[in-house]
């Protein structure tokens, strides 16, 4: 596994990714989102929210929401393509996990966490159940630990950003504090770089515990 990125290398891969591609999931949201958006209940944090494509969908909708990326160059991205649709209700700000503050309805979480290292996720995972409040969703998507396209390689990176890869029983101890309504793994195709296929947790989940 890489070790060798320094404290704010990630910020900048990820500019350098946006900067290559300012769209490179394209525009259309997550299934994920769409499929649950009956379950965003506003305000909602959409976390590591790239150029936004979530949560421009969300603000569509009506709802109030805050994106937060490391990313200044998906940030701005975000923020201008919110303004040029002339939404009120989107906000983002630059920033990781020690930015969360406030209380959400729901929290949205596409694509991050097996892009960080494991005391992070339990560290976020900690301040999302902070933030949710009770009776709150979080929504979450991440790679599985049988994905095709990185557990092929020994030292899987995206762009230079390590991917850990995450199992059944790690998604179960990560969702420990909150009552899972549905965990399935997905299938999923991906044609940035070049056509490859994942396998993703797709997982809603409430907070009933304090
Ligand atoms: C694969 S992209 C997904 C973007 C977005 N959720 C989507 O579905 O289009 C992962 C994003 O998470 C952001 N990210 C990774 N670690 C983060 C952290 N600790 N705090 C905030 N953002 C983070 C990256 O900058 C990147 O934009």
């Amino acid at each position: 596994m890489q070790n060798c990125l320094k404290k704010n290398d990630k910020g900048e891969i990820w500019d350098n990714v946006y900067s290559m591609n300012k769209t490179i999931w394209s525009d259309i949201p997550s299934k994920t989102v769409v499929r649950f958006l009956h379950a965003l209940k506003p305000p909602i944090l959409d976390f590591g929210c790239g150029y936004g494509r979530n949560s421009i969908y969300i603000a569509q909708q009506g709802l109030k929401v805050v994106g937060i990326d490391l990313s200044k160059v998906a940030v701005s991205l975000a923020r201008n393509k919110s303004e040029l649709l002339g939404l009120k209700n989107a906000h983002f700000v630059q920033g990781d996990e020690k930015m969360i503050s406030g209380k959400f309805g729901a929290v949205l979480c596409i694509g991050v966490i097996h892009g960080t290292t494991k005391d992070k996720r339990d560290f976020i995972i900690n301040s999302f159940h902070r933030s949710i409040i009770m009776k709150g969703f979080f929504i979450l998507s991440c790679f599985a630990d049988t994905d095709p396209t990185y557990s092929k390689k020994n030292e899987p990176s995206f762009h230079g950003i390590p991917v850990e890869l995450i199992s059944e029983k790690e998604i179960k101890k990560l969702f420990s504090r909150f009552k899972i309504i549905t965990l399935t793994k997905k299938r999923a195709n991906d044609f940035h770089d070049k056509p490859h296929e994942h396998h993703q947790w797709v997982c809603l989940a409430q907070k009933v515990f304090s």
